[in-house]
C-alpha cells in the first residue's frame, strides 16, 4: 500500500527572498520557542534571548543578555575548556505561565536556570540549578518539555557528560529521575519530547511524556558501538516508588524505533528529529521522524511514520528483555519468558490498579518496582507505518522536520513534509496515499550551516530555522512562482490552485471563503485548465541563422519532472538526428543547412501518476531560416553562433526575451568543442553577425574557385597518406599493409597483439579530422584503456537512485523478518551484511 520516492538531489532549486534576523557578534540561535497566545518567537542563542515577531522575524522586539561573570567563567577555563565552549549557550526557553518564560543555560559547564518575565523582558535573577534540565557542554544533547508548569528533560548529570538523565522538575516535588544504569541510558543523544494527553479517557489513563533517542545499543553484540534509535515514555503523575526506586521513574520503558528497508537488510539507526502531528483522538496521532544511517558514507536519510496507538500497544503489551549471564562473564540480553509481576511494571496508574487501591506510583508492590528496575527495555520494536519509510532521499543528511496536515480543494487532508539538511537546505514533500513527490527545495540558510531547529506556525503559515549563523522564517508555499495555471496544477503542492479570474496561482489558504472556481488537481491533471490557444506559426519565434553556423532554441520545461521533446515540421525530433543536442535548457543545432530549416516546437511531457496520463503541452515555438549568405570575401569559418533576427518566444510564456533565442544555456555542449580544428578567423570578423560572417561552402560554390579545393583536397590527401604509413607502421591495419610492412622493415610476422586489436576499433570511430589527432598510439591508447575501464568498473547508478526493487510499490510484505530483528546480531556475520547494505547507494 505505501511506497515511497527515492529522491536525488532534486533539480528545482528555488532562490526566494526569506525573512532573516541575527545580530552581530551573536551565535548559534539553536533554541526556538513560538508563543501561541501573542506575536512572539522567542529565540535562545549564545549569551542572548530575543524577541522576535512571529509575522516578521527581522523586527526584533525584546532582547536580553545573559552572560557568566568573570569568577564562573576562568574557574570553566581552568578545568580546561575553551572560552567559547565556557560561554552561556541558552539551551532550555519553555512557557511557564502566562507571566514567565523558564530559561536555562550551559553557564560555564554550570548550568543555570532562570524566570524571565514575558512584559519587561528581564530576567528575574533567581538563578536555579540546571543540573538534569540543561547540558553543561554545549555539543551536548538536551531535550525538553514543558507540562503543566513541571520541565521535562532529557540530557546529562554531569560535568564530563558521562551520566545521562531523564528527569522532571517540578517547583513542588523533588527531582524524579532515571536510574544511573547502562540499561536504562547508554550514551544517548535526546533529540525531542513531548507529551500524549490520554487522560480522561475511561480507563482512567495518565497523560505520557514519550521522548525519542539514538543511545549505544546494550542487547546487540557489534564489534564496534552500534547505535540504536528509541522511544522511551514516563507517566506524568508517577511519583516515583516508596522504598524501590525513591525518587526515580517506575514507569520508565524504553522500544526500539524500526526504520530500515527489509529488502535491502538496510537500516536506519540514527534518529535526528520528530515531529508529532496530533489528532483529535491521540490513538490517531502521528509520529514523523528523520533518520539517517550510522554508515554515515551511504548518504541516505529516511522519513518513517509511526502511529501513536501502536506505540501504546508495544508499551502497554510488549514482552521485557532481560540480561542473562552467559559463560560466567558473558552478559546478553534475551527475551524474558518468565511471569511477569502484576500490575504490568512501568504502567501508568489506571482505574484497574485504583480499584486494587493503587492509587499513586507510591503504591505499587516492591516486586513491580524491582522488576521495572532490571527490565526498562522491551523486546518488541515499534514498526512504522507500511513497514517502511515513507521518504528516501539520497546525498543529503537530514537533521530536521516539521508536517503540516493540509486540507485541499478535494477535501482531503494530505500531509506536507518539511525536511531541514545540515547543509541548510528544505525539502518539501508532499504525501499522498504513500505516494511522496518532492514539491520544492530552497536554501533556507545562506551560509550553508545546518538547520538546527524547525518550527511550523500553521497560524502565520511559516516556517522559522534556527542556525548557527540566524533565524530565517519562510512561508510554506510560494505558490505566486508557478505563472501559467499549468505549472501550477502540475506543481501538485496543496496550497496552492490557479484562480482564473485573477490568473495567478494562489494559496488556497490565502481565501478561505471564495474557493470556487480555484483549480488544483493534486493528480497532476492539468486538463481543467482554461484552453490555450494552439500556437498558429504566425505566432513562432522566428530565428534566422547563417548557414554552416549553429542555433540554440531556448526551452525552459514548466517543472522539474518534465520530460522535454522536440518536433520538426510535426515529426519528432531525435538526438540521432543530424547535428541535434536536445540540452536542459533548449536545443542546439550545429552546423545549420537547409534541411533544418522549418517549424520547431518545445513539447513538456509530464506524466501525472495519480491521474493516469500524460499531460504534454507546448513550451515553445521557432520558425528557422535560413539567412541568404550574403556577398562573399575571404575564405574563412564562422564559428560563432547564430544570431535571431527576430527570436520573439510564443505566446506561452516564454521565459526568454525578444531577439534573444540564442542565449548560452546550460547545455552541456558548446559549440566550439565540436567545432573542427580550424585556424582562429582573422581579427576583424570576430563578431558573428558582423557583416564579415561568411559561410564558407557557400563561397566556395559561388565562386568555383577551384585552385583553393584542390589545394584543400590536396592537403587532406597527404594527410590521409601520412596517417596510412603510420597506422601501418604500427601494425594498426590488416594483412596487406603487415606484408607491405615486412617487406619495408623487415620485422617479424607476429600476429596483431589483443591491445593493438582492441585499439583499433577506437581509432576507426572519430571523424577524420579527430582521427589525425588521435593517431600517435600512445594517447590513443590510453584514452581508449580509460574509456574501457570506465564503462566496466561503473556500476549502473540510473541517476543516482537506488535500484528500483528496493522500492516497489509493494509495501505489503508485512512483517518481514528483518523488520523484526533488523539488527540480529546473533549471527557472526552481522556487520558484512552491514556492508552489504552500502552497496545499492553506489
Ligand atoms: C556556535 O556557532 C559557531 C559559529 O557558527 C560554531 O562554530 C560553533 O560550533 C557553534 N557551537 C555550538 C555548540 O553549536
Ligand atoms: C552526512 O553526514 C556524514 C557524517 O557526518 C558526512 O560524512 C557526509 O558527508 C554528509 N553527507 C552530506 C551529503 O552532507
Ligand atoms: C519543414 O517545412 C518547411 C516549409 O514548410 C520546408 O521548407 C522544410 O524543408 C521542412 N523541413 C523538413 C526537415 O522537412
Ligand atoms: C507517457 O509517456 C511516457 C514517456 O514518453 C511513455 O513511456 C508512456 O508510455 C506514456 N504513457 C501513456 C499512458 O501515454
Amino acid at each position: 500500500k505505501y511506497y515511497q520516492g527515492c529522491f536525488n538531489s532534486i533539480v528545482l532549486m528555488l532562490y526566494v527572498d526569506l525573512l532573516e534576523f541575527s545580530e552581530p557578534g551573536v551565535f548559534n540561535y539553536s533554541t526556538l520557542l513560538l508563543s501561541e497566545t501573542r506575536d512572539a518567537l522567542y529565540v535562545g542563542a549564545r549569551e542572548a534571548i530575543f524577541e522576535l515577531s512571529k509575522r516578521n522575524v527581522t523586527v526584533r522586539n525584546n532582547k536580553v543578555q545573559w552572560k557568566v561573570a568573570d569568577t564562573p567563567m576562568s574557574m570553566c577555563t581552568l578545568k580546561g575548556k575553551s572560552k567559547e565552549d565556557c560561554l552561556n549557550y541558552i539551551r532550555v526557553l519553555q512557557v511557564l505561565n502566562e507571566e514567565h518564560l523558564y530559561v536555562c543555560g550551559t553557564h560555564a559547564f554550570q548550568p543555570q536556570c532562570d524566570y524571565l518575565s514575558i512584559k519587561d523582558f528581564v530576567l528575574e535573577g533567581r538563578a536555579e540549578d540546571g543540573r538534569g534540565k540543561c547540558a553543561f557542554d554545549p555539543s551536548h544533547s538536551v531535550t525538553t518539555v514543558m507540562v503543566d508548569g513541571e520541565l521535562y528533560s532529557g540530557t546529562v548529570y554531569n560535568f564530563l557528560g558521562s551520566e545521562p538523565i531523564i528527569s522532571r522538575y517540578s517547583p513542588q516535588q523533588a527531582l524524579l529521575r532515571t536510574e544511573y544504569s547502562t540499561s536504562w541510558l547508554n550514551e544517548p543523544s535526546f533529540v525531542f519530547a513531548d507529551v500524549i494527553r490520554e487522560g480522561g479517557g475511561p480507563a482512567g489513563e495518565d497523560d505520557k511524556i514519550y521522548y525519542f533517542f539514538t543511545e549505544v545499543s546494550v542487547e546487540y553484540e557489534f564489534f564496534g558501538k552500534l547505535f540504536i534509535p528509541r522511544v522511551a515514555r514516563v507517566c506524568k503523575g508517577d511519583l516515583g516508588g516508596q522504598r524501590t526506586l525513591q525518587k526515580k521513574w517506575t514507569s520508565f520503558l524504553k522500544a526500539k524505533l524500526v526504520c530500515s528497508m527489509p529488502e535491502l537488510n538496510f537500516v536506519f539507526n540514527v534518529v535526528h528529529d520528530v515531529f508529532v502531528l496530533e489528532a483529535e483522538d491521540w490513538r490517531n496521532t502521528l509520529i514523523y521522524a528523520v533518520f539517517t544511517s550510522q554508515w554515515g558514507n551511504v548518504g541516505l536519510s529516511a522519513v518513517c511514520v509511526y502511529n501513536m496507538a501502536l506505540v501504546d500497544e508495544v508499551f502497554s503489551k510488549g514482552k521485557y528483555m532481560q540480561k542473562a549471564t552467559v559463560e560466567q562473564s558473558h552478559t546478553k540480553w534475551v527475551r524474558y519468558n518468565g511471569i511477569t509481576p502484576s500490575p504490568r511494571p512501568g504502567a501508568c496508574i489506571d482505574n484497574a490498579m485504583r480499584q486494587e487501591n493503587i492509587n499513586s506510583s507510591l503504591h505499587l508492590p516492591d516486586k513491580t518496582l524491582q522488576f521495572v528496575k532490571d527490565h526498562p527495555l522491551l523486546e518488541d520494536p515499534v514498526l512504522p507505518v507500511g513497514g517502511r519509510p515513507h521518504l528516501i532521499t539520497k546525498d543529503v543528511n537530514y537533521t530536521q522536520i516539521a508536517v503540516d496536515r493540509v486540507t485541499a480543494l478535494d477535501g482531503r487532508a494530505y500531509d506536507v513534509i518539511f525536511t531541514g539538511t545540515d547543509t541548510g537546505v528544505l525539502h518539501k514533500s508532499v504525501l499522498d496515499e504513500g505516494e511522496v513527490h518532492v514539491v520544492e527545495e530552497i536554501q533556507l540558510i545562506k551560509s550553508g550551516g545546518a538547520i538546527k531547529n524547525l518550527l511550523l506556525s500553521s497560524e502565520t503559515r511559516s516556517l522559522y530555522a534556527g542556525s548557527d549563523s540566524g533565524v530565517v522564517q519562510s512561508p510554506t508555499a510560494f505558490c505566486g512562482k508557478y505563472l501559467s495555471c499549468d505549472q501550477c496544477v502540475l506543481a501538485r503542492d496543496p496550497y496552492c490552485a490557479w484562480d482564473p479570474s485573477s490568473s495567478a496561482c494562489v494559496n488556497i489558504l490565502d481565501r478561505p471563503e471564495t474557493q470556487n472556481g480555484l483549480i488544483q488537481s493534486l493528480k497532476g491533471d492539468a486538463d481543467s485548465c482554461p484552453a490555450v490557444a494552439a500556437l498558429s506559426p504566425r505566432d513562432y519565434g522566428r530565428v534566422l541563422v547563417r548557414p554552416g553556423s549553429s542555433a540554440e532554441l531556448p526551452c525552459a520545461p514548466p517543472s522539474n519532472l518534465a520530460l522535454v521533446s522536440w518536433r520538426l515540421n510535426g515529426s519528432a525530433l531525435t538526438e540521432a538526428s543530424r547535428f541535434h543536442f536536445i540540452g536542459e535548457g533548449g536545443l542546439l543545432i550545429y552546423s545549420v543547412g537547409p534541411e533544418d530549416q522549418g517549424r520547431y516546437e518545445c513539447w513538456s511531457l509530464e506524466w501525472a501518476p495519480a491521474a493516469g496520463k500524460n499531460f504534454s503541452r507546448q513550451v515553445a515555438a521557432y520558425t528557422l531560416v535560413l539567412a541568404a549568405p550574403p556577398a562573399p570575401r575571404g575564405p574563412r569559418k564562422d564559428l560563432g553562433r547564430a544570431a535571431p533576427e527576430l527570436g520573439r518566444s510564443g505566446p506561452l510564456g516564454d521565459p526568454f526575451p525578444e531577439g534573444n533565442a540564442n542565449t548560452p544555456g546550460p547545455s552541456p555542449l558548446t559549440p566550439a568543442r565540436l567545432s573542427p580544428p580550424l585556424p582562429p578567423p582573422p581579427p576583424h570578423s570576430k563578431a558573428p553577425g558582423g557583416p564579415e560572417a561568411r559561410d564558407p561552402s557557400a563561397q566556395y560554390l559561388q565562386r568555383g574557385n577551384a585552385a583553393a579545393l584542390l589545394c584543400l583536397f590536396l592537403l587532406f590527401f597527404f594527410l590521409f597518406l601520412a596517417a596510412l604509413a603510420y597506422n601501418c607502421y604500427m601494425r594498426y591495419l590488416p594483412a596487406p599493409c603487415l606484408r607491405l610492412r615486412a617487406a619495408l622493415v623487415g620485422g617479424h610476422k607476429s600476429p596483431l597483439r589483443p591491445e593493438y586489436r582492441a585499439c583499433e576499433g577506437g581509432l576507426m570511430e572519430p571523424p577524420a579530422a579527430e582521427k589525425l589527432k588521435l593517431a600517435p598510439r600512445p594517447e590513443g591508447h590510453q584514452l581508449r584503456a580509460l574509456r574501457d575501464t570506465g564503462y566496466e568498473t561503473e556500476p549502473d547508478c540510473g541517476n543516482g537512485k537506488i535500484p528500483s526493487h528496493g522500492f516497489g510499490g509493494g509495501g505489503g510484505g508485512s512483517d518481514s523478518p528483518s523488520s523484526e530483528k533488523p539488527f540480529d546480531v546473533d549471527s557472526d556475520s552481522q556487520h558484512i551484511e552491514f556492508a552489504d547494505a552500502d552497496e545499492p547507494s553506489c
